[in-house]
């Protein structure tokens, strides 16, 4: 990580009431694939990590029983509830959580997470998918900045300074050592994607079904 938990929670505190104002086509792109392919039903429980202002938690939150929020800033988090509260929708908890400590250890059939797991290093990501995989949800979904050509900091979405995106090829790998298969990938962007993961042995039961 190339900024501390405590100056990325800060930066994102000062950007909190504005956040919303400010999509790129790419940025709104990237949250309709987790969104369309999350595709929770009536009873599943959705865990959003880095969850922001709720971009993709309130979108789930009417198809799903119940959807936790976890982010690290509390100036977003706030948002996020406002914006709950706002819409009427009493199936979210948003609070304080990281990705490799989410402060969630109830039952969650599907994780996601939107454009913010490039702020952890390679190998910080690699923990988070192991800690996100012993969570044993049937499904992951990540949208983020991820690099499917050579890095170019010239591109959008990739701030050196700030951000440490990986290669498709590594988020694949540690997908699949934590216990995923990669079931999807979806290119947005040279520098932005989702990936679609599910439970091995879910992946599994689903083929012996059919
Ligand atoms: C660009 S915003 C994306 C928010 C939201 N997912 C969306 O799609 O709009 C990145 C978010 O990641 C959060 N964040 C950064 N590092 C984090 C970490 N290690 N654990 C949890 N949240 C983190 C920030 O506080 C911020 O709210």
């Amino acid at each position: 990580m190339k900024r501390s938990l405590d100056e990325h929670a800060a930066r994102f505190d000062e950007q909190a009431s504005e956040y919303d104002d400010s999509k790129s086509e790419e940025y709104n792109a990237c949250a309709n694939l987790v969104i369309e392919h999350a595709a929770p039903g009536a009873d599943d429980i959705v865990l959003d990590l880095a969850t922001g202002t709720g971009a993709i938690a309130l979108a789930l939150a009417p198809d799903a029983k119940r959807v936790v929020g976890r982010d690290i800033s509390d100036g977003m988090l706030a948002e996020a509830k406002r914006k709950a509260d706002d819409e009427g929708l009493e199936n979210l908890a948003f609070d304080t959580g990281r990705f490799r400590e989410p402060a969630y250890d109830g039952p969650v059939d599907i994780v996601t997470s939107n454009f913010a797991m490039h702020h952890l290093s390679d190998a910080e990501k690699r923990e988070a998918i192991a800690v996100i995989g012993d969570l044993e949800p049937r499904t992951f979904v990540l949208g983020d900045v991820m690099f499917f050509g050579e890095p170019d900091p010239d591109e959008p979405f990739y701030s050196p300074e700030v951000d440490d995106p990986a290669t498709v090829g590594m988020l694949a790998d540690a997908f699949t050592d934590a216990g995923f298969s990669l079931t999807a990938v979806e290119r947005v962007h040279d520098q932005v994607g989702v990936l679609v993961a599910e439970r091995s042995s879910a992946a599994g039961d689903a083929a012996v079904g059919e």
